[in-house]
């Protein structure tokens, strides 16, 4: 059996990912630790909640004692985090939990880690930590690092405490740097779920300035079968950057929503700017596709729709998180 402490696995990416990698494989046992911030839902974990091979705890990465435990009681030899602070606009609010959960909370889990001599440290990152590009170019692995949002600081902070640590103690770290993800579970305060859900409710869509910042799009559970091969054969001490080549205007993708709902343009308002808002991201992931054989398995044209119909079929999903019911729903369900 592989003990693997999965950090922040009751959010969008790392949910997915549990669910995913619990289907696959019967060696794996997963402790989830997760703080259940108001990106934490443990609904989003229900195809996993009952495998004998999951174990949920709430808690919190900066608990160092709390981690420190965990390691013991569950003989923990792996360690995937996604747990993060992961919202650029709540980081212009205020950058202090990001620093908190994304370096501090790193930090501590790399510590234990060496304590512990775990065989596989991966740390989840993102694209963003490379900075904005201009019209041309893409993101390598070798980007030197330039981040200018405060939630991409804190990312790329935790990136090179992690890589300091392989360098410095051996620690076998590996690092994905994933470029935007959509798909189901995905916290309605995001660009995709945002749309789709205020355009279902009849509500405006805020664009921020001209609508024409670039992301390039990857459909979550390509980003969790590129984390599974990574953590598989993935060589400590490299970084492994992942997407789907798929750029698009911010713009472009909110009519295709506005389209398939058969909603109307009216309903878009151009609103203020993001502050220091990154132009546009774009990734070349060719170092993943030719080391380790991954290559992304949906195309944007279908994953797109499968993923609005999935927030039309869980309506009751998004409500309770849009009504501020979710939490009181959720001790009861879950006596947390
Ligand atoms: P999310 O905000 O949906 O989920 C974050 C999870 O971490 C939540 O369940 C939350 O409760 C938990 N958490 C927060 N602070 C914690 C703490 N101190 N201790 C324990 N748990 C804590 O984020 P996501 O979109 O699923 O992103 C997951 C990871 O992937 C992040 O590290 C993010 O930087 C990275 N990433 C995200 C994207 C994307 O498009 N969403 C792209 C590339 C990389
Ligand atoms: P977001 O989903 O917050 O991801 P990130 O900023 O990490 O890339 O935003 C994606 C893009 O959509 C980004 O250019 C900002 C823009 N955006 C809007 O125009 N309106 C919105 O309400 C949101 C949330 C984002």
């Amino acid at each position: 059996m592989k003990n693997i402490l999965v950090t922040g696995g009751a959010g969008f990416i790392g949910s997915n990912f549990i669910n995913h990698i619990l289907s696959k494989h019967d060696d794996y046992n997963i402790v989830n630790l997760d703080k259940l911030t108001y990106a934490g839902n443990l609904e989003n974990l229900i195809p996993s909640q009952d495998n004998k091979n999951y174990k949920f705890i709430h808690s919190d990465i900066t608990n160092t004692e709390l981690v420190k435990f965990l390691f013991e009681k569950y003989e923990l030899q792996y360690v995937i985090n996604f747990a993060a602070e992961s919202h650029v606009d709540r980081s212009i609010l205020s950058s202090r939990e990001f620093v908190t959960t994304n370096v501090l909370g790193t930090n501590i889990l790399l510590d234990v880690a060496r304590i512990f001599n775990v065989k596989k440290f991966l740390q989840i990152s993102t694209d963003e930590v490379y900075g904005s590009l201009g019209k041309d170019g893409l993101f390598t692995e070798e980007t030197p690092l330039s981040p200018n949002s405060l939630y991409s600081s804190s990312k790329a902070s935790a990136d090179m405490l992690a890589l300091s640590n392989f360098k410095t103690y051996g620690l076998p770290v590996i690092i994905t740097r994933c470029s935007n993800n959509y798909g189901p579970y995905q916290f309605p305060e995001k660009l995709i779920p945002l749309m789709i859900i205020n355009s279902l409710n009849d509500k405006n869509l805020p664009v921020y300035g001209d609508g024409k910042n670039i992301r390039d799009w990857i459909y979550v559970l390509d980003h969790c079968r590129a984390i599974e091969m990574v953590f598989e054969s993935g060589t400590n001490g490299e970084v492994y950057n992942v997407g789907a080549s798929t750029e698009m205007e911010n713009i472009e993708i909110i009519k295709l929503i506005l389209k398939h709902l058969q909603k109307p343009e009216s309903l878009i308002e151009y609103v203020k700017d993001r502050l220091g808002h990154d132009r546009r991201y774009a990734i070349d992931s060719s170092k993943i596709q030719n080391e380790l054989g991954w290559s992304p398995n949906y195309s944007f044209e279908d994953a797109i729709i499968k993923t609005i119909d999935w927030y039309i079929s869980n309506k009751d999903w998004w409500n309770r998180i849009i009504n501020g019911e979710y939490m009181e729903y959720y001790q009861k369900q879950y006596k947390i």
